[in-house]
């Protein structure tokens, strides 16, 4: 459980009955959503930056030129939520510091508010950004839940398990082959490519039955709208459903695992000895994650890549020519259009940053795709360009204790992933209008329709 906090990761004082679940729902959503909105939106309307970026679909698709705004009234600005960053030296300072944490300062939030958490609290319908996923609880529980997933993710690890991912890319390109004799060889190579190779990568990797992965794919793009401060109350309701699906059947995955473990990273979390072993919440919460953070991104990181490539064709050439630069290119498309964009951190004391105070409690944004655009560390930012020598500074993956844990293996998936693409099918063209996520934290496709012989 958290310690930053205490109000949200605590179990409820008294459960509701189900009768009570859609107050509960409202509840929920009021206090994680609603109230941020009435700030963003609040925001929107007098043109604050965040506020726009947030709440307005356009802005979104294209970030860039607002990030700018944002850059030019100084590394840390003020927005709708708080304290802002597009600096690549203060976010980098911010996630690396321990002055700052993930969880927020709840015990420190109006009786009203806290009374609402605790009655909306609901297992069933926690997200991973909620405690007690290790994305938003600050040590020793952080430290505790890490340690455990870290070994499954060392290099060693992650090298063993390439030939499995070569195996994969490999049927997945079988089977577009296939499709590419049809009448015009057209796909959308999310669907049918850059959305499946994770999720079939990362559902071996947890055991979890690969035959579900349409589930998967499902819940995971419900629940990751549940990142963005501000959701609309219907697409929470359908995020909170999709929750709800996916803890049932994590549920009955882990006694089916309990009863016939097998080899695997959730065989193994299931049966820790008693003094290491997760409660079932921490158990819930660690999987998902895992589960969600494993393919929600990596797809993004492929499709980006597709198009980037696609509109630099001279690079995609150089790549088919050169196949070592493919290190250098998907470094080169997580600095550029970066996966994750935004993430954020919690003031634990008042502190100084970027020669403004902050004070305790308050919550600081950070830019992480403005910050990989930060024009002192990357010189002409917004150039595409997979020889850049120093791709590899950007924050994508982000830094400190929360770096992510699947990095190593999100950079291998997608190495092998995209040259086994571009070697198939050299003459892979963007045949169509690319149609972006409706996310905030996360950037990616939803749709990529592709001609596979050009
Ligand atoms: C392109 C692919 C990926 C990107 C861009 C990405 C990005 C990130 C970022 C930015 C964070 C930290 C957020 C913060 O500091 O607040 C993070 C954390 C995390 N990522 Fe990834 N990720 C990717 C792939 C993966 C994969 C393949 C896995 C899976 C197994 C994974 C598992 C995690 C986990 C478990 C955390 C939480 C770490 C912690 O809190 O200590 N990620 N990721």
């Amino acid at each position: 459980m958290s310690t930053e906090n205490p109000v949200t990761a605590a179990p409820p004082a008294r459960v509701p009955s189900a009768a009570l679940r859609p107050a509960r729902t409202v509840v929920r959503w009021a206090v994680r959503h609603g109230l941020p909105a009435v700030y963003l939106e609040r925001g929107a309307r007098h043109g604050e930056p965040l506020g726009r970026l947030l709440r307005d679909g356009g802005v979104r698709n294209e970030p860039h030129a607002l990030y700018e705004q944002l850059r030019a009234r100084g590394p840390l600005t003020t927005g709708s939520l708080g304290p802002v960053t597009t600096s690549h030296p203060v976010a980098g300072e911010v996630l690396r510091s321990d002055r700052f944490g993930v969880g927020w300062h709840w015990s420190a939030a109006p009786a009203p508010i806290r009374w609402a958490l605790r009655f909306g609290d609901d297992p069933d319908a926690t997200g991973v950004a909620e405690p007690p996923s290790m994305l938003v609880v600050d040590p020793p529980d952080h430290t505790r839940f890490r340690r455990l997933v870290n070994r499954a993710f060392t290099p060693r690890a992650t090298a063993a398990f390439e030939p499995a991912v070569r195996r994969t890319a490999d049927a997945l390109l079988d089977a577009l082959e296939l499709r590419s004799a049809g009448v015009d060889g057209e796909v959308d190579l999310v669907e049918t490519y850059a959305a499946q190779l994770p999720v079939l990568v990362i559902a071996d990797l947890l055991g979890v039955p690969a035959e579900r992965r349409v589930d998967f794919l499902r819940w995971g793009a419900a629940a990751a709208a549940t990142l963005d401060p501000g959701l609309p109350f219907r697409r929470y309701v359908a995020s909170e459903r999709a929750l709800r699906a996916m803890h049932a059947f994590l549920r009955g995955h882990f006694a089916r695992l309990r009863r016939d473990p097998g080899e695997d990273l959730v065989s193994r979390l299931v049966g820790l000895p008693e003094e290491e072993a997760l409660t079932e919440r921490e158990l819930h919460a660690t999987v998902m994650l895992l589960l969600g953070a494993g393919f929600e991104t990596t797809m993004n990181l492929l499709g980006n890549a597709v198009v980037l490539l696609d509109a630099h064709r001279d690079q995609w050439d150089a790549l088919r020519a050169d196949p070592t630069g493919w290190d250098g290119a998907v470094e080169e498309v997580l600095r550029h259009d970066s996966p994750v964009q935004i993430t954020g951190r919690t003031a634990k004391d008042d502190v100084e940053l970027a020669g403004r105070h902050v004070r305790a409690g308050a919550r600081v944004t950070v830019l992480l795709g403005a910050a990989n655009r930060d024009p002192e560390v990357f010189p002409d930012p917004a150039r595409f360009d997979i020889g850049r020598a120093n791709a590899r500074d950007h924050l994508a993956f982000s830094a400190g204790i929360h770096y992510c844990v699947g990095a190593g293996l999100a950079r291998m998936e997608a190495t092998i992933g995209l040259r086994a693409l571009t070697e198939r099918f050299p003459r892979l063209r963007v045949s169509g209008r690319p149609v972006r996520r409706d996310l905030q934290t996360l950037r990616g496709f939803e749709v990529l329709p592709v001609s596979l012989r050009g």
